[in-house]
């Protein structure tokens, strides 16, 4: 099978896209890294990147008069790369519309928190000011709407009484980095359909039954 061309845009650490970059150089991965681009010249990820021997690129937001030019540059680069999928990877500036659309079911997210819930920024303080006992990470399909869109999956993890900010972060962030590569292969194999503003994976089944927080 062909490994279906994935890019991915970062703005700074991109310890996720190091996952994803990471999983594509197993043997037998059905999706290879064509491009990492940042929007921020300086951000962490891109040496990474560069080191990795990866095409990168940036496309700097500060540079364009408007957000439609400056996506219109991202896309120019994007198909120069013969890009199939795009993978945000804590990329911090929101798409418009009609960006979103064109890669429509071909755009994927990372979000650090058991979506829908506690969407948008500074999430595991709001998760940690609701105190819910679970929090988790998403990996979904992008829609217009911040943080919206089919999911694909999710992991949950337990929100411990002496959790900062920082604890429930790291946790949650060893998830991520498992999720992430997790989804990019059931899209690239081709098992993930989007129906009816879900995505179904007819080969999920989970033997958990599920459990509670604090436990038994
Ligand atoms: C991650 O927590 C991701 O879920 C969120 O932004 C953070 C990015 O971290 N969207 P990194 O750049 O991948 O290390």
């Amino acid at each position: 099978m062909r490994n279906l061309r994935t890019a991915i845009l970062i703005s700074g650490r991109g310890s996720n896209m190091e996952a994803l970059v990471n999983a594509a150089r197993i043997k037998d991965f059905p999706a290879e890294i064509v491009l990492v681009l940042s929007n921020r010249p300086n951000a962490e990820g891109l040496k990474f990147a560069k080191k990795a021997g990866l095409p990168t690129a940036v496309v700097d937001h500060t540079k364009f008069e408007s957000r439609d030019d400056f996506e219109a540059a991202i896309n120019d680069h994007l198909k120069n790369a013969k890009t199939e999928l795009v993978c945000l990877a804590g990329f911090m500036r929101v798409l418009n519309a009609i960006f979103v659309n064109r890669w429509r079911d071909r755009i994927l997210n990372i979000h650090p928190s058991l979506l829908p819930a506690f969407r948008g920024l500074h999430t595991h303080e709001r998760v940690l000011d609701a105190g819910v006992k679970f929090t988790g990470a998403t990996v979904h399909f992008v829609r217009p709407e911040m943080d919206d869109g089919p999911i694909i999956i999710q992991a949950a993890i337990p929100v411990n009484p002496d959790d900062t900010e920082e604890t429930l972060a790291a946790r949650v962030l060893e998830f991520e980095h498992k999720i992430y590569p997790q989804a990019l292969k059931l899209v690239a194999e081709g098992k993930v359909k989007v129906s009816g503003g879900r995505a179904i994976i007819p080969s999920q089944s989970s033997s958990m039954k599920g459990f509670s927080n604090p436990p038994d």
